[in-house]
This record gives C-alpha cells, structure tokens and sequence, in this order.
C-alpha cells in the first residue's frame, strides 16, 4: 500500500467536500423556481408521503428512526450524495427527454470545474506508477449531421484504481485522473488513463446506514465521467461504463444505459486496452 492509502477516506469528508462544492456551483438559481411550482411539487411529496403512512402503517418508531436519520444526514454533509445517488437519474432522464445526439446520464458529487487543458492527444494527470490497466479512450465530436465538431472540449474526471476521487478523497495530487482535453481540426481525441475501479459510495456515514437497514450494497459499476461541449450545440454530462464488469446491471444509482457501454479490446502490443467512443451533439 502507498501512503497516500492510508489515510482513511470518510464519509464526512467527503461529504463536506461534496457540499462545499455544490454550494460554489451555479448550474441553477434557486429564486428561480416559482411560488406556484414549489406549492404543486411540495404539495404533491407531502400527499405522497401521507398516502406511504397510511398504506404502510407507519409507527411513532419508524418515525423517529426517520427524524433521527434525516437529522443526520445533514450533520455528515451527505445531502448531495444523497439525492445524486437515488433522485438525479429522474432529473437528468426529465431534462433529456427530447436530446438526439449521445445520451447523458447523472453527474454525481464529485465534478470539479476548470481542470487542466489538455491537447487532443493526452494522458490525463496521474502519478508515476498510477494503478489499473492502462486505457486508450478515443473519438470524435460530431454534431447531428456528421459534422465533426472542432471547438469541442472532452472533460473527463474518474476514480483510480482503489475507487477514490481526487479533492474528495486524502492524499491524492489535486487533479489526479481529471482533464479538459480540446479536441483537433476533426473534431478527434485520443486520452491516455487507466481504467477505474468499481466504487462504493461511503458506508461510514448516513447513506451507509441506510444502505444496512435496507439490506442494499453501496457500489457502482466502474465509470468514466464526461462533459462534452462545443459552441452552439448542448451539452453532454455523461459516464462511460465497462462490459462485463461489476455491478453494471446493479449499479445503486441505476445510471446505468445500453448505449453508456464500453467493450476494450486489448492493444496489440501489450500495454493495456483501448476503445473508440464517438459523442454526437444536439444543437442549442
Ligand atoms: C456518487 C458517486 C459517483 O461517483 C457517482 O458517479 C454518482 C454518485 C455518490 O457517491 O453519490
Ligand atoms: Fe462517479
């Protein structure tokens, strides 16, 4: 083991780091959703949760086992992984609905902005030695007619070898396995990483408590972020997954789409594997 495994990754730090992140993050403004919206949708949760109660018999212990995980929740800082893992996948399938081009699927906690450029053909920052298999992934950006896409950018982020993000996990250089790779004249990229490790959300905190009460497992499938961008078109917040690998067709988030599956083949001269990935945009 390396020292930079053996400081514990917690749930509480990461949690503070994901909502310390997410609170610096201007994908929305909270004033913008309408008096009217919030009385429907808030309405609408409580008459639900109501209609639960009632057809389930819930007790005034069952009750304060939920208060006192709720309560907890926000002490460990886990909201964002939270609601990533069990209600983003509705948002972003609501959000994408009428989307041609490559299919999207959650972000997750763990996207941090403005990481290093990169040229078209790039290894993604690691450390020496970095762990896993090594990994060609390769493509081009095109747009809806088959126009390759030169403005794009490719920006990637994923776990290493032992499940672990860096800025949310100890120990791990600042932008260790996260790149913004700018694409050439053709719209053409080739990056240079190793294939990730499956990962488990924390367990130590209130998400994995629930995940025991529950008789849940806490893991997702191995994944490459992405966010693919080019000017005038939409962009793309996506993952990239593995045949074959575990907990594809049980990943606790359910992010998981025929189309988000990659097959590596081996490369021919030993050094790991490689796959070819192309990502079509919509327009603005
Ligand atoms: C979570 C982690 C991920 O890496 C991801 O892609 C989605 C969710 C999480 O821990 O909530
Ligand atoms: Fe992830």
């Amino acid at each position: 083991m390396t020292d930079t495994t053996t400081q514990q990754a917690t749930a509480a730090a990461s949690g503070a780091a994901a909502t310390e992140q997410f609170r610096g993050k201007q994908r929305t403004e909270a004033a913008e959703v309408d008096t009217k919206r919030v009385d429907t949708l808030v309405t609408e949760l409580l008459a639900a949760t109501h209609d639960i109660i009632r057809r389930h018999q819930v007790t005034y212990a069952e009750y304060d086992a939920l208060k006192t995980w709720l309560i907890q929740v926000g002490a460990d800082g886990e909201w964002p992984l939270f609601l990533d893992v069990w209600l983003e996948r509705v948002v972003e399938e609501v959000a994408n609905a009428s989307r041609e081009g490559s299919k999207g699927t959650i972000e997750g906690p763990y996207y941090v902005p403005d990481s290093p450029r990169l040229p078209a053909e790039a290894a993604l920052p690691m450390r020496d030695g970095e762990g896993g298999t090594a990994l060609l992934f390769q493509g081009q950006v095109r747009s809806l007619h088959g126009t390759p896409l030169a403005g794009a950018t490719v920006e990637m982020w994923q776990a290493d070898n032992d499940g672990l993000y860096s800025q949310f996990a100890p120990g791990l250089p600042e932008w260790n396995l996260r790149g913004t790779v700018v694409v050439d004249d053709q719209g053409g990229f080739r990056i240079h990483t190793i294939q990730p490790a499956p990962y488990q959300i924390p367990t130590d905190g209130s998400c994995g408590t629930l995940i025991r009460a529950a008789g849940w497992h806490a893991w997702r499938p191995a994944h490459l972020h992405l966010k693919v961008a080019a000017p005038g078109h939409q962009l793309v917040t996506t993952q990239l997954y593995f045949q074959g690998g575990a907990h594809v067709s049980d990943d606790i988030a359910t992010a998981v789409k025929p189309e988000l599956i990659l097959d590596p083949t081996p490369v021919a001269d030993g050094t790991g594997r490689e796959v070819t990935y192309d990502f079509v945009l919509d327009k603005a």
